[in-house]
C-alpha cells in the first residue's frame, strides 16, 4: 500500500513543527525520514499513520485521500492495515508477553487466544522465546522493543509504522532489527521508519530529510 504525505504542515502550540513536508512510501520498501532531532520525523511519522491530523496538505493511503477521515475510518485503517512500533514502545505492563503480541485472550481470565503457533515463532524471531507467560512489567527497556515489534510482526500488516527502532539495542539485535524490517519491505509491505541509525538508514530503499522538505534517493 503506497503511504504519501503532500505538502504536509503541523503547527503545535504556535510554532510549526512540519512545513510543507513532501513523502513517498512504497510497498517493497523501506522508507526512512531522516533529520536532526526536533526536526519533526515523529511528528510526520504519526501523521502518516493516522495519528495526528495535519493543519495543510494531504495523506493519501493506497491512491485515496485519508486526510478527513473521521475516527471511524482512522480505526479501521489501524485494525486492517497497519502495525506500529513506536517509541513508548504501546506494551501493556500488566499483561502477559503474550497478549501484548496476539492482543487477544478469552472472555474469562487470561488465556490467550490468537495463533500460538505463530506467537512462539515470533518470540523465537526477536529473543523472546519462551516467555509467553511472564509478564511484561519484567521486560528490560530493549526486550519491550523487541515485544512491540513481535507483535508488529505477528500482526502481519501492509503497513509499518516504526520510530527509533534500534535506539536502545546492542550491535546484535540492531541487526537483527534491521534485517527483520528489510525482511517486511522484501515481502511487499510498505515499512515506514524515522531514524538516526547509519545502518538502518543504510538498509532503506529511499530516503527524506525531514525539515529540508528535499526528497534524497538513496
Ligand atoms: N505534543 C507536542 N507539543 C509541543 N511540541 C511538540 C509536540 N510534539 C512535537 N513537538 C515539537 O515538534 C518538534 C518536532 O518533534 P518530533 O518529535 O517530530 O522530532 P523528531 O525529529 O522525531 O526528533 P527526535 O529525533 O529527537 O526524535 C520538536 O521541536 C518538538 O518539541
Ligand atoms: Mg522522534
Amino acid at each position: 500500500m503506497l503511504v504519501e504525505a503532500e505538502d504536509v504542515s503541523v503547527s503545535i502550540g504556535g510554532r510549526a513543527v512540519l512545513d510543507g513536508e513532501t513523502v513517498r512510501c512504497a510497498p517493497g520498501t523501506m522508507t526512512a525520514l531522516v533529520g536532526p532531532s526536533g526536526s519533526g520525523k515523529t511528528t510526520l511519522l504519526h501523521c502518516l499513520g493516522l495519528l495526528l491530523p495535519v493543519d495543510r496538505g494531504r495523506i493519501v493511503v493506497g491512491g485515496d485521500d485519508v486526510t478527513g477521515y473521521g475516527a471511524g475510518a482512522r480505526r479501521r485503517f489501524w485494525r486492517d492495515h497497519a502495525a506500529f512500533v513506536l517509541q513508548d514502545y504501546g506494551i501493556m505492563d500488566e499483561e502477559s508477553v503474550a497478549f501484548n503480541v496476539t492482543m487477544r485472550s478469552g472472555l474469562f481470565g487470561r488465556r490467550v487466544t490468537g495463533d500460538l503457533e505463530r506467537l512462539a515463532a515470533v518470540l523465537e524471531q526477536t529473543g523472546l522465546g519462551g516467555r509467553q507467560e511472564e509478564a511484561a512489567s519484567h521486560l528490560s527497556g530493549g526486550e519491550k522493543q523487541r515485544l512491540a515489534l513481535a507483535r508488529a510482526i505477528y500482526k502481519q500488516a501492509g503497513v509499518v509504522f516504526v520510530d527509533e527502532p534500534t535506539a536502545s539495542l546492542d550491535a546484535v539485535n540492531r541487526r537483527k532489527v534491521i534485517d527483520l524490517f528489510a525482511g517486511f519491505a522484501a515481502d511487499g509491505r510498505t515499512v515506514i521508519v524515522s531514524t538516526h541509525d547509519a545502518e538502518m538508514i543504510e538498509a532503506c530503499g529511499s530516503r527524506y530529510e525531514i525539515g529540508s522538505a528535499r526528497a534524497v534517493a538513496a
